[in-house]
């Protein structure tokens, strides 16, 4: 019995949902912890194509709870419209997923804020999804959020929504954004409350049941942790904890309950929205990675950058994260590479840094130090087993899993469930 928390380990998109559904398999619980519907987890099952916005992609497994955490943020009306398209599409949703009744709420007026911030700051922008995740986490950490359990109690909800459309109204106005509706508001809303009223639960409760009996509980995260607000590039970050220490406090588990720290990264690296990208290649290598990759954002459509492997910010993601096992995706876009190249560390003026520099001033100016490595030129898509892919495919993966300084359990060669090579000795 394991408890695993699954985690991003570089700017997000890394294919969490394609392992977690993977993992999902063996679990009883899958509960997402952090984030909203800025997520956008790509799974590929049963000949379908799903993306999960703020539904653990457990749920893609008949029989297992999925819970969405305290830790979350959740825009009701995105949530009850996940439900409805996934049911649609003949994916079982009653009991099986559960929503905690301390989650916050997005409001109408956390997106609307969230546009025009960007809007305003021009160039200097994150490039947010434009979810609302800043201002709705912002209200939470300023104590005027209001939360899944105010939505079950109508007349105290109109209340506190009256209170919170006013303040924010003078806002968006002095923001040169239109006033909103407090009625409308009230009335969208708590719709979606009564649809979404036996969903809801004790979350904390249930989860610290779950970890009493022993039942196998996975931590689904969302973005990465270079996306983080205290570990992540910041200010270009999201407004939430991605890194494994999130699990915690955004589900109610306490840190021993947690065994396992999966960090999922790809076999190169992309970003995006604006903000620093010391692998980027902005030329033909990262034309051909977003072309062969796919490389196209699934909650925004917007174009990914794509850059080298980046060891320093794997490392890095294994040191916060605690990182106990790599799963490393899309090593077949790399197929068609003649050379390969991994970044082990950052040269700036004279001094060579391993670790990556808090003060984005310096990151900028960070030159990284490349090691090559040829490509394989062959199609991986097939190969089931380590031992079947091509030698400098191996010595390429060796070099991720030495220079990150944890084993690889698993590979992913397409997006497909089958597409995937389980390494059992842990290199
Ligand atoms: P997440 O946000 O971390 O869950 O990742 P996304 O779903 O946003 O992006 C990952 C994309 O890569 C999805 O479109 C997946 O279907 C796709 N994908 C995942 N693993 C592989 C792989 O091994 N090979 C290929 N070609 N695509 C993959
Ligand atoms: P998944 O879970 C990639 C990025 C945005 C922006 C920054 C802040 O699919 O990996 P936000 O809307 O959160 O305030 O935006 O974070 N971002 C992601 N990038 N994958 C994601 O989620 C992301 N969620 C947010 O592009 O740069
Ligand atoms: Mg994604």
């Amino acid at each position: 019995m394991a408890n695993t928390v699954l985690i991003g380990g570089q700017w997000g998109d890394e294919g969490k949902g394609r392992i977690i559904d993977l993992l999902a398999e063996r679990a009883d619980l899958v509960v997402r912890y952090q984030g909203g519907s800025n997520a956008g987890h790509e799974v590929h099952a049963g000949g379908q194509k799903y993306v999960l916005h703020l539904i653990p992609s457990g749920i893609l497994h008949a029989g297992k709870i999925c819970i969405i955490g305290n830790g979350v943020v959740v825009d009701p009306i995105e949530l009850v419209h996940e439900i409805r398209q996934l049911r649609r599409r003949g994916v079982k949703i009653s009991t099986n997923l559960k929503l905690s009744e301390t989650a916050h709420l997005v409001m109408p007026y956390h997106k609307l804020l969230d546009e025009r911030r960007e809007f305003l700051k021009g160039k200097g922008r994150i490039g947010t999804t434009k979810r609302g995740i800043g201002p709705a986490y912002g209200d939470k950490a300023s104590r005027t959020g209001l939360r899944v359990l105010d939505l079950l109690q109508p007349a105290r909800f109109r209340k506190r929504l009256k209170q919170r459309v006013e303040e924010n109204n003078r806002l968006l106005r002095a923001l040169g954004a239109p006033a909103l509706s407090f009625e409308k508001i009230a009335r969208d809303y708590l719709r979606v409350g009564r649809f979404l009223k036996p969903f809801v639960v004790n979350s904390v409760v249930l989860v610290n049941a779950a970890v009493e009996e022993g039942r196998e509980i996975l931590f689904e995260g969302a973005q990465g942790t270079l996306l983080d607000i205290d570990f992540g590039t910041y200010p270009f970050v999201t407004s939430s904890h991605p890194t494994a220490g999130g699990a915690c406090v955004g589900s109610g588990v306490p840190p021993g309950a947690i065994h396992e720290v999966v960090g999922v990264v790809k076999a190169y690296t992309t970003r995006v929205g604006e903000g620093p990208f010391p692998t980027e290649q902005r030329n033909g290598v990262g034309r051909e990675l977003q072309t062969v990759g796919d490389e196209f954002g699934r909650t925004t459509g917007r174009a990914r950058r794509c850059g080298w492997f980046d060891a320093v910010i794997s490392r890095y993601a294994r040191m916060v994260n605690g990182i106990t096992k790599l799963a490393i995706t899309k090593l077949d876009v790399l197929d068609r590479m003649p050379e390969l190249k991994i970044a082990v560390a950052y040269r700036v003026g004279r001094k060579l840094l391993r670790t990556l520099p808090a003060d984005l001033e310096v990151l900028k100016r960070c030159v990284p130090v490349y090691q090559r490595y040829p490509g394989w030129l062959s199609d991986t898509t097939k190969v089931r087993r380590y031992a079947d892919l091509p030698k400098k495919a191996q010595t390429y993966l060796e070099a991720i899993r030495r220079e990150t300084g944890a084993p690889i359990s698993v590979i992913s060669v397409g997006p497909k469930r089958e597409d995937t090579i389980y390494v059992k000795n842990k290199r």
